[in-house]
């Protein structure tokens, strides 16, 4: 950790104010350099409050990144989770799996303020202005190809767990989107590498990007479609604390893969079931469940049942 990480850890975690004597000394550094880096961070967008004879005082900070927030965050994790931040990446998917390709461990995550060409599932792309949460996980198991999408499914209730920690109630939209107040706020695309020998997966990678605030230049076609958390809200929510809460939810989740326990919290808060749906191809019918591994369950109009396991399904009433 350096020298400004680790002040700002410090400052994070203190519960009023810490003295520059005291910050210089545990840093093994001169008290002007504990005040520049406290000036690097008011100019950052950090609101220290400093009194003489008391110290400092960190009243509120913007959503910088800070490793050993994170860390400390997910300490009672069973999974190692280790942390890249960027500020603009092209895709955090696209890094994620570079890095899995080059042995990157399970639990390697890959942040990004911004996105150049963000990915989104069937080829299209994921706008991705700054100050969103991006971020992508990489995770290396032993799951047969079938499970594929019930990873993606399980991530979506797993989004949908830590969100309602922060008390926001969203809905998911088969098979991998978070919807509030009938607009997307989160979509979620995994990836992976096929093991042909075994028939299992050598990686995945999921990666989540979660609207967090208004965007004033957000494209027009886009603006009946998406909306954020903020605006929807009312509530400003810390980005990194919204990550380290869905790493501890999919972590509990993903354990329960097999069993399907996340189908549970899917299946009760979908906002696809009991709705006619349309797929690409044109087929139309009701949603009226979904299989274990997270197919969507149609009934078309003769009664016959149809499961879907790619593309997308519309709901049109
Ligand atoms: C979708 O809505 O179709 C899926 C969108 C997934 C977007 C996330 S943002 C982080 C990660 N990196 C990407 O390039 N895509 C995913």
């Amino acid at each position: 950790m350096n020298l400004r990480e680790s002040v700002f850890s410090a400052l994070l975690h203190a519960e009023n104010y810490i003295s520059g004597a005291e910050l210089a000394a545990d840093h093994q550094v001169s008290r002007t350099a504990v005040w520049k880096v406290i000036e690097h961070f008011r100019a950052e967008g950090c609101e220290i409050e400093s009194a003489p004879n008391r110290g400092y005082k960190l009243v509120s900070h913007p959503d910088l990144f800070c490793e050993s927030y994170l860390k400390q965050a997910v300490q009672d994790c069973r999974t190692d989770w280790q942390f890249h931040y960027f500020k603009e990446l092209d895709s955090t998917n696209r890094f994620a799996k570079t890095l899995a390709t080059r042995n990157a461990p399970s639990g390697t995550v890959v942040i990004a303020d911004q996105q150049t060409a963000g990915r989104g599932r069937t080829g299209k792309s994921f706008y991705s202005p700054a100050g969103n949460l991006y971020f992508s996980i990489i995770e290396k198991l032993p799951l047969p190809v079938s499970d594929m999408m019930s990873v993606t499914a399980c991530t979506a209730a797993a989004v949908f767990l830590a969100l309602e920690q922060f008390g926001i109630t969203t809905q998911i939209k088969w098979v991998n989107d978070l919807f509030l107040n009938q607009k997307k706020i989160c979509g979620i695309l995994s990836e992976g590498s096929f093991n042909a020998e075994l028939l299992s997966m050598d990686y995945l990678v999921i990666g989540i990007g979660i609207n967090l605030h208004h965007d004033p230049d957000c494209p027009e076609e886009l603006q009946s479609i998406i909306t954020d958390l903020e605006t929807e809200t009312g509530k400003r929510i810390h980005k990194y604390d919204l990550l380290t809460a869905i790493l501890k939810q999919l972590e509990i989740l993903l354990d329960g893969i097999s069993s399907h326990s996340y189908l549970d919290i899917y299946t009760k808060n979908s906002c696809t079931l009991g709705h006619r749906v349309r797929t690409d191809d044109g087929t139309e019918g009701t949603a009226i469940g979904f299989t274990e591994d997270a197919g969507l369950i149609i009934e078309l109009a003769d009664g016959t049942k149809q499961i879907l396991r790619t593309g997308s399904a519309v709901v049109i009433d």
